[in-house]
């Protein structure tokens, strides 16, 4: 007769939490026993807790870190891309201000021959989410299945697609908790939950956007320069190709901040023109995409020749949106104008995200909708003159009920000065790139 008893767990909640809070490094087998416990209902959701509460203060080395993550991505399932090539390379933002990289780069360095599986998230706070922004694109579907994911990589080589409920579920979990119980900004567990997610989406090679500054979540250089080599230490560890870049957020990136008004921005770049940041950016991260996966093209060329922006219809009929329909539009609500004339010295990159979020653009709460045409122009940069009066910034929306909300924010976040301020670099630095 068989022993149907389960065999005991050789590890338990209570000694994990200890050995952490006492600051012992986990064996990578109890790491493995414990996040699988949790996302099956035996590790408790308070043990959890006060485990993370003790990863935020003690960390995790590099060990530890190799095996939380290798955990995560095991608790669900880890796409195989390997038919399509060696050339299988994605990009991950840590979000910012008009960041609308994306939906330009991914096409962008599809039509020079790699292939950009890209899976992104919705926004939270002051700073907006790729798949809100593509999703003001009439018809356009985050949400595909596998096997569809799969069939537009190999028709088009590139998408920019929800994750599947199946895609790493105990980052899912464990994210959801760490926000509400003051463990989100620990590093080991940002790079583990970031990093898990990228490698189970199964590309060869990844380039890390670090955004630093006021309006970024790592505000921080150093910071961010240990979070991005965390990612890199991370990735190689798992065999991707990793490099990272920290780029500048304290003035919004381009003009346009909010959903409609941001992709517009991006198909400006596509079709060769957009503001000069947003362009660079686009083109440097290209250029660096590519070198990870040996591919020799200039993807300047391919944003000249229409190539990039054939990419980018291509993708979004694939995935059942119309690239030619009109984008929603808002109507203008208000402006803020340059208190006197002189030179552009401050435009605050988080006070524009909260305006746009006070507008609608963004949400406060997980699953609520947001605004397709809600969102603010800046219509001044940093460095440029401006006269007396002259708008600096425009509200556009649907709710004007909002406007004053969106004004408040930006109180203080624009400054004129007598001289123009120092240019800064967009690019402040590179890990293994
Ligand atoms: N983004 C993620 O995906 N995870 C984090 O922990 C923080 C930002």
């Amino acid at each position: 007769m068989g022993d149907d008893r389960e065999t005991p767990a050789p590890f338990e909640p209570v000694g994990t939490i200890r050995a952490k809070r006492d600051g012992r490094a986990l064996e990578p087998e109890r790491i493995a026993w414990a996040i699988d416990a949790y996302v099956k209902g035996s590790f408790a959701e308070e043990q959890m807790a006060a485990l993370l509460m003790a990863i935020f203060w003690r960390g995790m080395d590099e060990r530890e870190l190799a095996a939380w993550t290798e955990a995560m991505i095991a608790s669900g399932e880890r796409s195989d891309l390997s038919d399509l090539g060696p050339a299988v390379v994605d990009k991950h933002s840590t979000g910012g201000v008009g960041d609308k990289v994306s939906l330009a780069l991914v096409p962008l360095v599809a039509a020079c021959g790699a292939v950009v599986p890209q899976v992104s998230g919705r926004g939270l706070g002051h700073t907006g989410g790729t798949l809100d922004k593509m999703e003001s694109i009439p018809g356009w579907r985050a949400h595909l299945g596998t096997d569809e994911q799969h069939r537009i990589l190999a028709t088009c080589g590139c998408m920019i697609a929800a994750a599947t409920e199946r895609f790493v579920p105990a980052d899912r979990r464990l994210y959801a908790l760490r926000d509400i119980t003051g463990t989100v900004e620990s590093i080991p567990l940002i790079a583990s939950s970031i990093m898990s997610k990228k490698i189970a989406e199964g590309a060869r090679a990844l380039l890390l956007d670090v955004k630093v500054g006021q309006g970024a979540f790592m505000e921080q250089r150093s910071d961010a320069e240990a979070l991005a080599e965390t990612m890199v230490g991370i990735g190689s560890a798992h065999g991707v190709r990793t490099a990272a870049m920290l780029t500048s957020m304290d003035v919004p990136l381009g003009q346009a901040v909010g959903n409609a008004i941001e992709v517009a921005e991006a198909i400006d770049v596509l079709r060769g023109g957009g503001p000069e940041d947003l362009r660079t950016i686009v083109l440097e991260e290209a250029r660096a995409m590519l070198a990870l996966v040996g591919i020799d093209t200039d993807p300047a060329q391919a944003l000249a020749d229409g190539r990039a922006l054939e990419r980018f219809s291509e993708m979004v009929r694939l995935q059942g949106g119309d690239p030619d329909a009109p984008l929603p539009e808002g109507v203008h609500l208000a402006d803020v104008p340059a208190p006197r004339s002189g030179w552009l010295t401050k435009l605050e990159a988080r006070k524009v995200g909260m305006a746009a979020w006070r507008l609608g653009a963004g949400r406060s709460r997980p699953g609520e909708a947001v605004s397709k045409t809600a969102g603010v122009r800046c219509l001044v940069k940093p460095g440029q003159a401006v006269s007396e009066g002259q708008p600096v910034v425009a509200l556009f929306g649907d709710d004007p009920s909002r406007t004053a909300g969106a004004l408040a924010e930006l109180a203080g976040g624009v400054e004129v000065g007598d001289e123009p301020p120092e240019p800064r670099p967009l690019v402040l630095g590179r890990i293994g790139c």
